[in-house]
């Protein structure tokens, strides 16, 4: 596979990389730029955090999970790229100095490099920002002062220019493609490759992917990388529904999602790190089947349909259907995510995310709730949940027990109760299963407290 990228300001061309060689080993190993660092190879710390610009904009990406076709006619821009090329720090270099950010220094490029990207795009959320770094010496409070210092100083020209200039560079990339891996342009190339080649694995955000090679060492055979196939990419929306390419990556549903359910947007901001979440695509949050995706349960509740393809054949089921057991999903070998869709509706949309950590942790138990009501009555329920069964499941017996009825805490008392025999959930290390069932039935209460206006959100705990 041949690639062509920009790295710091150059060109760099690759002929016959292996497709599952990551950013990171590439740039320590072959290029020597030891800056960026490896400290989990798994997307968890940031301490291998890279620029990445394209025609979408900058963004943070973490290099230990990113395959190298992935930057494929993209900008890359590394801890060694942030300062200008007369060597003049960076605003938010210069700010790390003056705060003391930084202590033993093993994290402070990631550190550098994300902070670099939140003050290109103007974003000044800090802690959302750089949640996704990890750092075991300094603390955080320097840290978010100097980004906070660093926020109206203006940025380099440097990375403005880079900005800009991106369609020159989507123009000089090269044509990948061989037998053993694949980077179509459009999802008509990729079906009729999947056909032919139906054992391979699609590699999208490469964040559950990327561990496979980093962490279980597997050699994944043929591969598709779905990256450049803009028609996967976006959210239309029409009158009267929503649909989401299955390449939309979690920050752009984000954005996406807030105006219609803020609260689904609230609990991916707690999805993983901004790293992540810029990697991430809404497809394969589903096509992986997991019971403990954070996906999965909020659009079961707003009664989500997954489009399939396979050739020029398409299906659509409710996404509900598509996760027949732990691990087994209904779709066929070659068959790939193309879209999900779901009506609009009024927000009744609430979900609840709870994970031993606020940033950058799993969830034990996931509850999406979606209650209609006319008046005082009940009359729709759609309760879905992740991480109570093998896979993201709703709680027929605790939504039968409150459609038609007063919304009330009786009612809901009453779902609570039905709610066991919806689950039978399982201990493991992040909960037991009484403290799952428990938590997924008071997440029933919690919606009625808060649609009754007490505010339930804790962000701290006060004496
Ligand atoms: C540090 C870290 C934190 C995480 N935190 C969370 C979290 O808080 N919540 C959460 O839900 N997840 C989390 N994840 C898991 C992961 O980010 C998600 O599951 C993610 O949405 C996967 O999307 P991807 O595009 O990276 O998929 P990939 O890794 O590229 O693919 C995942 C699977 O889906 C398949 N696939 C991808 N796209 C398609 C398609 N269009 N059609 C058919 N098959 C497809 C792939 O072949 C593969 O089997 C985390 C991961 C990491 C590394
Ligand atoms: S090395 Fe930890 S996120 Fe990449
Ligand atoms: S300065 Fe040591 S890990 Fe952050």
């Amino acid at each position: 596979m041949d690639i062509a990228f920009l790295l710091n300001g150059e060109s760099v061309s690759l002929t016959d990389v292996t497709p599952t060689t990551t950013l990171l080993d590439w740039l320590r190993e072959e290029r020597g730029l030891t800056g960026t660092k490896e400290g989990c190879n798994e997307g968890d710390c940031g301490a291998c955090s890279v620029m990445i610009t394209d025609d979408s904009g900058s963004r943070a990406l973490n290099g230990c999970i990113l395959f190298l076709p992935q930057i494929n006619g993209k900008h890359v821009t590394t801890v060694e790229g942030i300062s200008t090329p007369d060597g003049s720090l960076h605003p938010v270099q210069h700010s790390m100095i003056n705060h003391h950010g930084s202590q033993c220094g093993f994290c402070t490029p990631g550190f550098v490099v994300s902070m670099a990207a939140a003050h290109l795009n103007g974003a000044t959320d800090h802690d959302v920002q750089l949640a996704g770094n990890l750092c075991r010496c300094t603390g955080y409070a320097p840290i978010i002062r100097a980004a906070k210092e660093a926020e109206d100083r203006p940025v380099p020209d440097h990375l403005l220019f880079l900005a800009k200039n991106i369609p020159a560079i989507q123009k000089s990339q090269t044509e990948p493609l061989n037998s053993k891996a694949f980077q179509p342009r459009n999802s008509d190339a990729l079906a009729d490759w999947y056909v032919a080649n139906p054992n391979a694995t699609l590699i999208a955000g490469a964040t559950d992917v990327g561990l496979w090679v980093t962490k279980q060492f597997r050699d994944l055979g043929a591969v598709a990388f779905l990256n450049q196939c803009g028609d996967l990419r976006g959210v239309t929306e029409t009158s009267d529904k929503i649909r989401i390419g299955a390449m939309t990556s979690l920050s752009d549903l984000e954005t996406a999602i807030e105006p219609h359910h803020p609260s689904f947007a609230a609990m991916i901001r707690r999805y993983a790190s901004v790293q992540v979440r810029n990697a991430a695509t809404i497809g394969g949050n589903i096509a992986n089947g997991s019971p403990i995706g954070d996906g999965p349960p909020a659009l079961i509740a707003l009664n989500a349909t997954l489009h399939l393809r396979y050739g020029d054949t398409r299906r659509s089921l409710p996404l509900e259907d598509f996760f027949l057991d732990y691990g087994k999903q209904d779709r066929q070998p070659g068959e790939f995510v193309e879209a999900i869709s779901f009506p609009k509706q009024a927000d009744d949309l609430r979900c609840y995310k709870l994970s031993k950590r606020f940033d950058q942790d799993i969830s034990a138990v996931c509850g999406c709730l979606n209650i209609t009501r006319d008046g005082d009555i009940i009359t729709a329920a759609r309760l879905a949940y992740g991480g109570m069964a093998g896979t993201p499941k709703r709680a027929s017996a605790a939504e039968t027990a409150m459609i038609g009825q007063s919304f009330s805490e009786i009612t809901i008392r009453g779902a609570m109760a039905a709610m066991v025999d919806d689950f039978q959930p399982l201990s493991d290390m992040r909960a037991s299963a009484s403290y799952r069932m428990q938590a997924a039935q008071n997440m029933l209460l919690r919606y009625l407290h808060e649609a009754n206006g007490t505010t339930t959100d804790l962000m701290e705990v006060t004496a």
